[in-house]
């Protein structure tokens, strides 16, 4: 697609700049700073704060740059006497309510007000009338306010609506009594904290963090978020090897995700510092014994002894190796070098929820960007939750509709929050979801899909041709409900989508922060996968060595298979459902305490980086893998550096032939691994095994009308948010205290589980 330019000079300089473009951002891009406190790229206009103002020739007074459209030859002024004294004067205003109390106030120091009346303000106050007071409050557990400092630039409001389809903030009250307020005084939203990460003031506040520190007083590391697969960037604030709060990145530099993070990104942190990590090395010397502290040089020097002996009695495959896809890609190519190189088993995988393989060997199309999917003109999800499971994902899908015109089209069993944006809904009984992808695969199988989704075949054919009409880019995406051969198919439904003038990205949407990555070190290419590896535990598998621990359910549904092993090693950071099994445990490092990477639902290899020392004696996952290695008899030659261990994978992996730490030094510009699209290769085995399955379906059976509350994903309690007291009170219904002036933690005390046993006995 060509660019159409057009000229115009800003400050007696010519520029050349896209049509369309708006004068604010060319400004800035150009290097002339322009105030602004309501205007916020890619959010709709507000043009209230009029801090933007600049001299446009032959236009009669001053104009607001983020409201005007750049034309041919257009003049432009941005700085001169006139037009500082109007922003001098602005800035006044702004301020003839605000509180000018910097020092008590928690935004201090990393405040756009302060900053700008530093910048631009009289310095002195003429206003001599009362100022407005309202008092400081709670709007829930993770959301504060003080209300009187609010300078009405409606970010919040704009970012809550346009980002989160919420509106749970809104401006009330007229005139010089406007305020920034709530339904009935209490957030009952997914708390993602944006609001407060884009407000310029002080006015919302993050209630875990506030009076605990200055920003000044906090060391910044760049890292990437160990939550879900989005891989959002953030910025780590640690004072005294105490980590104290998490920002987005784009506070300080741009990031694949700017100002957003949801609740788990912003507010999951407090785990790092808690007092139930694992301290110290743990032995079992016997089965049902206690577990005893060791030395480090004594648990590693015992496990491989037990390891050697059990693969000498039972042979190397008797030997299991589990990662978690939250490890970094480091740890995950230690434990595949560990068990390939090393053990010589071919029982090695990881405990996500799906594998990845199956779409990667089908793969016909790019992988979309959080970018794509926000710039898409049409976007097709099959299952998933974006919302709740990757929300980044869930962001750019509702600004895509929202803000760009794209048409959505779900298909789904349950009427997800999404669906207000939908162009489509095609609802789906529960578990038919490959009987979609069978229909997308070949119009042959439409009686089939409707017969078994309970969909009128007309529904899938219109999707079909509001796809094939759409011209640019379409991107598919879908989630962990398809079974691996679905997968497969539509990994190659890029082929089969792709027309004239349209391009087919994909996207899966995987759980963990590195699944991704699990797949890309080949820890997925074992010879079992994690059901079979836990239901050969006891039998085939004598022993197996896990790096985190595997998923709730996946120990739920089986009778006790890590009770069966003779010998289990845990690296964990807390005591699990796993640990209870293990014999010896590690403590592992959290992704505060490390360097490495991992790779997104993008496919972008994103830094982790160090921001705090290990807590207790923790290592790095990597670096246990490579002792224990060393203690069996091979060195892995990566000495203590995480970096040695990335130019290995930049050396051996394909798809990541040539990284190396520096060249990811930059995350806004993220680099994308090279993955290899497949050539288009006969499915039929595939589809006759989707065939035959949906075949087996009910013909009949109720769907599901309700749509689910919001954080019912979110704020779930896992190993991890479960040291977040305020996530407890969320996951409980997150109740209104009696006083909004004290924080609900002190006065709410919650059954944990409160709120799970409520919705499980609603379902
Ligand atoms: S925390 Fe998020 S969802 Fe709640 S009000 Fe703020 S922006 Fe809206
Ligand atoms: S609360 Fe903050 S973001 Fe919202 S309108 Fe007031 S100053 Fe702006
Ligand atoms: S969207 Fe995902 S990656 Fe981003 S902050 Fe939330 S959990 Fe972390
Ligand atoms: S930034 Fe232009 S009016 Fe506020």
């Amino acid at each position: 697609m060509s660019t159409d330019f057009i000229k115009l000079t800003i400050n007696n300089k010519e520029f050349e700049v896209p049509k369309g473009a708006r004068l604010i951002d060319v400004c800035r891009d150009k290097g002339f700073d322009i105030p602004s406190f309501c205007y916020y790229a890619d959010l709709a206009l507000q043009a209230s704060c009029r801090m933007c103002l600049v001299r446009i020739e032959k236009m009669p007074k001053l104009q607001t740059s983020c409201t005007i459209i750049c034309t041919d030859g257009m003049v432009v002024t941005t700085q001169s006497e006139e037009i500082e004294k109007a922003q001098r004067g602005m800035t006044e205003f702004l301020l003839a309510n605000h509180p000018l109390d910097c020092p008590v106030c928690d935004r201090g120091g990393e405040c756009e007000l302060q900053e700008m009346t530093f910048d631009w303000g009289g310095l002195e106050e003429r206003f001599t009338e009362k100022k407005n007071y309202y008092p400081e409050k709670y709007l829930s557990p993770m959301v504060a306010n003080d209300p009187q400092r609010c300078i009405l630039c409606k970010r919040c409001t704009r970012v809550c609506d346009e980002w989160m389809g919420e509106e749970a903030i809104e401006a009330g009250g007229r005139g010089a009594n406007t305020v920034i307020g709530t339904y009935m005084g209490w957030l009952d939203c997914s708390q993602c904290g944006n609001c407060i990460e884009v407000c310029p003031t002080g006015t919302l506040l993050d209630a875990t963090y506030r009076h605990q520190a200055r920003p000044w007083e906090l060391a910044q590391t760049i890292s990437t978020c160990t939550y879900c697969s989005d891989g959002c960037q953030m910025s780590l604030g640690a004072r005294g090897g105490e980590l104290m709060r998490i920002v987005a990145r784009d506070r300080y530099v741009n990031g694949l995700n700017g100002e957003f993070l949801c609740v788990k990104g912003r507010f999951g942190h407090p785990f790092v510092n808690h007092e139930e990590r694992i301290r110290t090395p743990l032995i079992r010397y016997k089965k049902g014994g206690k577990l005893i502290p060791a030395t480090w040089d004594e648990a590693i020097r015992h496990v491989a002894q037990r390891l050697d002996a059990i693969a000498d009695e039972h042979g190397r495959n008797a030997i299991g190796v589990v990662g978690t896809p939250r490890l970094t890609n480091e740890a995950l190519y230690s434990l595949r070098k560990f068990s390939t190189d090393l053990v010589g088993t071919e029982n090695y995988t990881t405990s996500d929820a799906f594998s990845l393989k199956p779409f990667f060997e089908n793969l016909s199309a790019p992988l979309a960007t959080h970018r794509d999917i926000r710039y898409a003109k049409t976007i097709l999800l099959i299952g998933g939750e974006p919302e709740e499971l990757q929300p980044l994902t869930g962001k750019q899908i509702r600004q895509a509709v929202r803000n760009g015109g794209a048409k959505l089209i779900i298909i789904n069993s349950v009427p997800i929050r999404l669906l207000e944006q939908a162009a489509q809904f095609i609802h789906i009984r529960p578990g038919t979801e490959d009987a979609a992808i069978l229909a997308f695969a070949d119009k042959a199988n439409d009686s089939l899909f409707a017969k078994k989704t309970g969909v009128d075949s007309s529904e899938i054919e219109a999707a079909r041709e509001l796809i094939a009409n759409t011209a640019g880019d379409v991107v598919v995406m879908f989630g962990g409900e398809l079974s691996a051969e679905a997968q497969a198919v539509a990994a190659q439904l890029g082929s089969a989508l792709a027309g004239e003038g349209r391009r087919i990205l994909l996207h899966p949407l995987p759980l963990f922060n590195n699944s991704f990555g699990a797949h890309d070190m080949g820890m997925m290419d074992g010879a079992l996968n994690v059901t079979e590896m836990l239901d050969a535990a006891g039998s085939t598998i004598r022993a197996m060595y896990a790096a985190g621990s595997f998923l709730p359910s996946q120990l739920e549904s089986r009778e006790d298979p890590l009770g069966k092993l003779d010998f289990l090693v845990v690296q964990e950071l807390f005591q699990t459902e796993t640990t209870e099994f293990a014999d010896v445990i590690l403590p592992a490092a959290s992704f505060a305490e490390i360097d490495g990477t991992y790779t997104n639902n993008d496919g972008f290899v994103q830094r982790v980086r160090q921001s705090i020392p290990p807590v207790y004696q923790a290592r790095a996952d990597w670096l246990i893998t490579n002792e224990l290695a060393r203690e069996l008899g091979m060195d892995f030659g990566f000495e203590m550096s995480a970096s040695a261990v990335f130019r290995e994978i930049g050396e051996t992996i394909p798809m990541y032939h040539g990284l190396r730490y520096p060249v990811l030094k930059d995350e806004s510009h993220p680099i994308q691994a090279k993955y290899k699209l497949a050539e288009p290769r006969d499915l039929s085995d595939e589809l006759e095994t989707i065939r035959m399955r949906v075949e087996a379906m009910a013909d009949n059976g109720d769907k599901l009308t309700r749509t689910p509350k919001v954080g019912h994903e979110l704020f779930k309690i896992g190993t991890l948010t479960d040291k977040v007291p305020q996530f407890h009170l969320l996951a409980a219904g997150n109740p209104r205290p009696q006083s909004v002036a004290i924080s609900p933690l002190y006065q709410i005390t919650v059954d944990a589980r409160a709120g799970e046993k409520e919705a499980a006995a609603s379902k």
